[in-house]
């Protein structure tokens, strides 16, 4: 089955540029979405149909979608970014595409074509590049790809209908207050995924999951869950929205992917980039008991989490029932913030793009 190429019909009252420019000096994350959107159907027998650019507009749900009953949804997070030159681009959309195929098969959803998901990010980047902030900050456009059943009823079982979207939202730092390192909860009451179960696909039903660890990890004062292997809990897998990374002098060490945590994009990217940068870089196992003898034996020299959103974030205090420690002395490690600077070199256009991750628009 082919898929349309996308329709056009582009708002006739976008945001005036004075608007537009007050909320890119302030963007925070996920609050102020652009202009448009883009849509395309799904229908049994008849596939990919319908795409559409339009004005951004809230949706009609009837209270019988089947996504609102049993979470048939999936999405995904990567970001454009303004160059030196003005122009824009994406950071490897094509793994985007591919995590949102791998997604949709384990939620029994039908898988958009790789081309179809980067011609609809496209096409929304281009129709809303004013969006995309101005080079030089840390400031970057958040493009939010998803899809859910859109089928009425409420038998339990994949959809014959599906509706996918591209919303956009520029998007300054994730953690509010710079480059600060976050303190962390080692989860041991809750579980986010088990083995055979979801924890590798983007799926909501994951960060629902999350929110009341999350809730726990705030009232122990700290900013961020860490999630630990659903049996026994003591291997480390990730955190909320962002995969881990652990430092021993010039190596480092991000979990192995065992099924239950995100294959995160950025994960994957740094364990190239450390190698570029003279680093050994390993997926392996982490265990709590290790994170806390490392440090206190000083051979676990840095700890940081990273993500689109949150791009490379140091931790600092890691707090669980065994007592509490502090990485780096709570302050920003020399690996992480190096690997960071790389990373946002590329993506933003100042350092040569060796492994042609960017995609130009
Ligand atoms: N882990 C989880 C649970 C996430 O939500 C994310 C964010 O997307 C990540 C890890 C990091 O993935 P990526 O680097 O592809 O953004
Ligand atoms: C991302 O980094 O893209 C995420 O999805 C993390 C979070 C906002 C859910």
């Amino acid at each position: 089955m082919t898929t349309p190429s996308i329709d056009l019909k582009p708002s006739s009252t976008p945001l005036s540029d004075a608007e537009r420019e007050a909320i890119l000096a302030n963007p925070g994350f996920g609050r102020h979405f652009t202009d448009h959107m883009v849509t395309i159907k799904w229908t049994e027998g008849r596939g990919w149909h319908d795409a559409q650019l339009t004005p951004y507009a809230p949706l009609s749900v009837d209270p019988a979608n089947m996504t609102l009953h049993y979470a048939q949804e999936i999405f995904e997070g990567l970001k454009a970014y303004r160059r030196p030159d003005g122009s824009v681009a994406t950071f490897r959309p094509d793994a985007n595409a591919r995590r949102f195929q791998l997604s949709a098969r384990r939620l029994a959803m039908p898988e958009l074509p790789v081309e179809t998901f980067i011609e609809a990010c496209d096409a929304l980047v281009q129709q809303d590049k004013a969006w995309v902030p101005e080079h030089g900050g840390e400031a970057s456009l958040y493009l939010r790809p998803f899809m859910f059943a859109n089928e009425v009823g409420l038998g339990v079982r994949p959809a014959n209908e599906y509706l996918f979207i591209v919303i956009a939202s520029p998007a300054g730092p994730y953690f509010p207050g710079g480059v600060k390192p976050v303190s962390v909860w080692l989860s041991e009451n809750y579980v986010r995924a088990v083995p055979g179960g979801i924890g590798f696909a983007k799926t909501g039903g994951n960060y629902a999951a999350s929110l009341l660890a999350q809730a726990e990890a705030a009232a122990k004062g700290c900013d961020q869950v860490v999630w630990l292997d659903a049996l026994e809990h003591r291997t480390v897998e990730e955190m909320g929205g962002m995969n881990l990374y652990f430092v021993y002098g010039d190596r480092i060490v991000t979990p192995e992917l065992t099924g239950s945590l995100l294959a995160g994009i950025t994960r994957d990217s740094l364990l190239t980039l450390a190698r570029d940068l003279g680093y050994e870089s390993e997926e392996g196992r982490v265990t709590t008991d290790q994170w806390k003898r490392d440090t206190e034996n000083g051979t676990l020299t840095e700890v940081f989490a990273c993500g689109t959103a949150a791009v490379i974030t140091p931790v600092g205090t890691v707090k669980s029932t065994d007592g509490e420690w502090t990485q780096s002395n709570g302050e920003p490690g020399k690996v992480t913030m190096e690997l960071r600077k790389a990373l946002l070199d590329i993506q933003t256009g100042k350092a040569a793009d060796e492994h042609g991750w960017m995609h130009e628009l």
